[in-house]
């Protein structure tokens, strides 16, 4: 290992050009954390909006920043010899960002309670297009909707990062999933577990939905959640996951007759391992629409800022 490494950092707020490439200090492992040589790195909404200072209430990072939350790699140093986590071992997992360096990066150090064993069946890009995508389609889908036998669940944007991972979770746990899609998802939203598709692009939702319990708001438009409003049976939950300004929303909520929140990810290796395990036994599937070179890890964000990718982007950062 080298004392300095190939990173992107942003030294400003600003649009895709302030990625840039820099040769920084390789982190050093403190306390219980584990140190990663990062293989490939996800990219998320959450990277767009810290990059344009915009991450609202999920907190932003201090300047010059590495960004990037999700990683799949090799362990390089452990905490203590006896560590169930040993150099050698592929893992994945999510970094402490906004508070530490990101994954943008050829090493990362991340606390040990956020790291776990990558899912043997999937490549390094592909799950490294797993963490936090994965783990708040679960906080949202497992942890507040409770999903269930005979539970009739919206999800907003099922073609997207998290929205491929809760369509397929919702439907593991036996829910009635009904997901909003622009017609060249459908089929595959059918595929990943959809009971109904409604073509955002082409119908209005309220007018194509039956009275759901949960609605799972994915889009970053405050118009589609008031909508969402029509559709809910009086008791049942709105959940709001952009970090969009909801100011009103709870209110209009508690009008309805609906009960409302918004959600934050935590980074959890127990609840990752629960995951790897349902990706290895095939029950769910990440999607990868398209893998960059850290050089050009702007583009991804091009991308991204458009709305439209399915399922996930991934950065490759070296080679397995
Ligand atoms: N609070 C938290 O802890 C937390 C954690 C993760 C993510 N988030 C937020 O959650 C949101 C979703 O994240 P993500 O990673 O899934 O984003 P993403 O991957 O960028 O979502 C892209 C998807 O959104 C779909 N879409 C766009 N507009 C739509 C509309 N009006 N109706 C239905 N689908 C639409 C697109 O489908 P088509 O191509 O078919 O249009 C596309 O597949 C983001 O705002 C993100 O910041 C919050």
């Amino acid at each position: 290992m080298t004392s300095t490494m190939r990173a992107v950092v942003i030294s400003e707020n600003g649009g895709p050009e302030v990625l840039t490439r820099a040769q920084i200090s390789t982190p050093s492992r403190q306390g219980s954390e584990v140190l990663v040589r990062v293989v490939a790195a996800g990219v998320n909404p959450f990277d767009v909006e810290a990059r344009n200072g915009l991450a609202g209430r999920c907190g932003s990072p201090e300047l010059p920043a590495v960004l990037g939350c999700d990683f799949s790699g090799v362990v390089v140093q452990s905490p203590y010899a006896a560590h169930p986590l040993r150099p050698g071992q592929e893992v994945y997992g999510v970094a402490s960002v906004p508070r530490a360096a990101g994954t943008y990066a050829e090493y990362v150090s991340v606390p040990a309670l956020q790291v776990t064993r990558k899912p043997k069946s999937l490549s390094h890009v592909e799950a490294a297009g797993v963490p936090l995508a994965a783990l708040t389609a679960w906080g949202v889908v497992v942890d507040v909707a409770k999903a269930h036998d005979g539970q009739r669940i919206l999800i907003h944007a099922g073609a997207g990062g998290v929205g491929h991972f809760a369509v397929q979770f919702a439907a593991y746990f036996g829910a009635h999933v009904v997901t909003t899609g622009s017609t060249r998802n459908s089929s595959w939203l059918r595929q990943l577990g959809a009971a109904q598709v409604v073509d955002y692009t082409a119908q209005r939702f309220e007018a194509e939905v039956e009275a759901v319990d949960v609605v799972i708001d994915l889009v970053a438009d405050p118009d589609v959640a008031r909508r969402s409003l029509q559709v809910i049976r009086p008791g049942g939950l709105l959940i709001h996951v952009p970090v969009t300004d909801t100011t009103g929303l709870a209110e209009e909520a508690e009008s309805a007759g609906v009960r409302f929140t918004d959600y934050a990810m935590a980074p959890d290796a127990t609840c990752l391992a629960v995951i790897a395990r349902l990706l290895d036994s095939g029950d769910v599937s990440v999607y990868v629409d398209d893998v960059y070179d850290l050089d050009d890890v702007a583009d991804a964000h091009r991308l991204l800022e458009r709305g439209h990718t399915r399922g996930k982007l991934v950065v490759k950062i070296a080679e397995d």
